[in-house]
């Protein structure tokens, strides 16, 4: 029997059936839960969207409460993570590598690694969803040369991970925002880092590892690594009119241009999945817009659309077969900074939201109870003899 034939990137491959999210990148539609993403995104908590991944539906008001209070009481790092991340703060190691060594550090806190019940495996995806955002914020501010702030049991998940982050509560537009954006990045149907932690879990290994492995995915550019560069890009090529003289939009094309026939990529542009304009764009890009007219300040949103059509246009005219289109990853860059995150948050706070996904799938895998073994061709030579090292 003949190998089948090799799907690079296992584009467009079926491993498994998820109840959790549906991506249709012809329609460009998500679906997380059942829910269209327009309608779940900027309604519902970032509680409401965990219960419903981990159960399969929407809490009522009092196991809403009840999530909230588990949450809450779940958030504080022990104190060696601490220590750890003092360590890597000396070191000034990005934020996502701090990340991923802080939460490898969680399974200190499991009362009992050797039970795999159902229930115990539901408290860690509780557990360490509750604990990402104290260890990104407190790793931000020991970089930065501050105290780290105690979770505030009192105030919901986003609203508790932007007041740790800056040390007070932040204007409750940015809350809904942060909020929104969590929402949007939970779950994103088999992408690189949910598969794998899927991958990871299938061999009964334990939360803590199958969420690392997940975060070190995440860490790449081609995955979640893309909004800081997509916001670097719209200030650089502001900067750039503004030496030149010339309008935002001209310095917008010549700049795409010399990076595409470079063989570069715009960050922010393009989707192995989406062919259409990402979906999480729009709703992102509706609360970035909320937030910069609150603030009274739309400058930075107006040069970045400006910046978008230009990069489409010349995206569209440099690789006319490719449909190019904006990703989640543009938008995202706008509402972070809008509130009043750095570029190097960026990633570590996607995590902050797909490790809902990420606990959702895991636990769905751990149902699923299959091995993920996929073959790979050989290419390599066949019969080799074997020379003693004095006649090589
Ligand atoms: N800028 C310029 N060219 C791009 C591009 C981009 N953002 N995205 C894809 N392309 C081009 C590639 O250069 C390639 O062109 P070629 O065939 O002429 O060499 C072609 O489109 C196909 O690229 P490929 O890498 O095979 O597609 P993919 O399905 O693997 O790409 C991404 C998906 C996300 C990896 C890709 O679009 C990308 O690198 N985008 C930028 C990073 C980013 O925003 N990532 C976040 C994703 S949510």
């Amino acid at each position: 029997m003949s190998d089948p034939q090799i799907i690079s990137g296992l584009e467009g491959v079926l491993v498994t059936e998820t109840r959790l999210s549906k991506v249709d990148g012809t329609a460009g539609v998500l679906t997380i839960g059942g829910f269209p993403l327009e309608e779940l995104a900027p309604n519902a908590t970032f509680e409401e969207v965990l219960h419903l991944l981990w159960f399969d539906r929407l809490p009522t008001a009092s196991e809403l409460e009840e999530l909230h209070v588990e949450l809450a009481g779940l958030r504080t790092i022990p104190e060696p993570t601490i220590d750890l991340l003092k360590a890597a703060a000396q070191k000034k190691l990005p934020t996502m590598d701090a990340l991923r060594m802080g939460v490898d550090t969680l399974a200190l806190v499991d009362a009992d690694p050797s039970d795999v019940s159902p229930e115990a495996d539901v408290l860690r995806a509780k557990a360490v969803t509750a604990r990402i955002p104290t260890v990104v914020a407190t790793y931000w501010r020991l970089l930065h040369g501050e105290d780290p702030v105690p979770p505030n049991a009192e105030i919901g998940h986003a609203a508790n991970y932007l007041y740790m982050l800056q040390g007070e509560k932040a204007h409750p537009d940015a809350e809904r925002a942060l909020e929104t954006y969590i929402n949007s990045v939970v779950d994103h149907g088999m992408n690189n880092s949910t598969f794998a932690s899927r991958v990871i879990i299938s061999t009964r290994s334990d939360i803590v590892s199958a969420v690392v492995g997940a975060i070190g995915s995440l860490k790449g550019p081609l995955h979640g690594g893309a909004p800081g560069p997509a916001l670097d890009m719209v200030f650089e090529i502001r900067a750039r009119a503004e030496a030149s003289g010339k309008e935002l939009k001209e310095e917008a094309d010549l700049w795409t241009r010399d990076v595409v026939e470079g063989g570069g990529r715009i960050m922010g542009f393009g989707h192995r999945v989406y062919k259409v304009r990402d979906p999480r764009a729009d709703v992102l890009g509706a609360a970035a817009v909320k937030l910069f007219e609150g603030a009274g300040d739309t400058a930075l949103y107006d040069d970045a659309i400006a910046v978008e059509e230009v990069v489409l246009d010349v995206l569209a005219e440099l690789k006319p077969d490719r449909s190019i289109k904006t990703n989640v990853e543009f938008y995202t860059a706008l509402l972070l900074h809008g509130v009043g995150m750095e570029t190097g948050l960026f990633s570590p706070t996607f995590a902050v939201g797909r490790v809902g996904g990420w606990t959702a799938h895991i636990l769905e895998q751990i149902a699923e109870a299959r091995l993920i073994r996929p073959r790979a061709a050989y290419g390599g030579e066949l019969d080799r003899v074997w020379l003693p090292i004095e006649e090589r």
